[in-house]
């Protein structure tokens, strides 16, 4: 089946058969291969993508369903100056060891400061339980989102003054 969607910004094509991830068509289409694959059945968060502006995880959903969404992963979160505010933080903080669940926590966290700038501990930690981390631990990442909250509520501030 053909199918288009945006990705990071540009419109993408691809035939693919029905039954194909959105994961898979990601990393294997289209070469963006920070969307990491672990479980494949929804459980570890490690393949989380947003598709416009919710955190979806990707081997859960078909490429087909996503023909005409705006998606976005890891690589797309990441400016060409060097790291996003949230990526900073990570780094600050000591938030990842393997980094193999990284891609699946930034995106996680990234639609959540988006959508609520002022989310409390408790709420990031409830957001984020159902990413899993291996070697990390959770205290250095819930803290490591909680710092970056500012960065956001500065986004969230000059959308609202730019808006008539
Ligand atoms: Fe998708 Fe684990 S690979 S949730
Ligand atoms: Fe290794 Fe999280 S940093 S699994």
């Amino acid at each position: 089946m053909n199918i288009s969607f945006e990705l990071n910004g540009k419109k993408v094509e691809a035939d693919v058969p029905p039954r194909l991830t959105l994961a898979d068509c990601i990393r294997h289409h289209f070469m963006q291969t920070g969307t990491h694959v672990g479980c494949e059945h929804g459980v570890c968060g490690a393949c989380t993508v947003i598709v416009d502006g919710e955190a979806v995880r990707s081997c859960l959903m078909l490429a087909v369903q996503a023909s005409g969404a705006k998606i976005t992963t890891v690589e797309g979160l990441t400016p060409p100056e060097g790291l996003s505010p949230l990526q900073a933080s990570f780094r600050k903080h000591h938030a990842l060891q393997c980094g193999f669940c990284t891609p699946g926590f930034l995106t996680t966290a990234h639609a959540l400061l988006t959508q609520e700038p002022d989310a409390d501990k408790e709420r990031i930690r409830h957001v984020l339980s159902g990413n899993l981390c291996r070697c990390t631990g959770y205290i250095n990442i819930i803290e490591a989102v909680y710092e970056a909250r500012s960065a956001y509520a500065r986004t969230a501030d000059s959308r609202k003054r730019t808006q008539p």
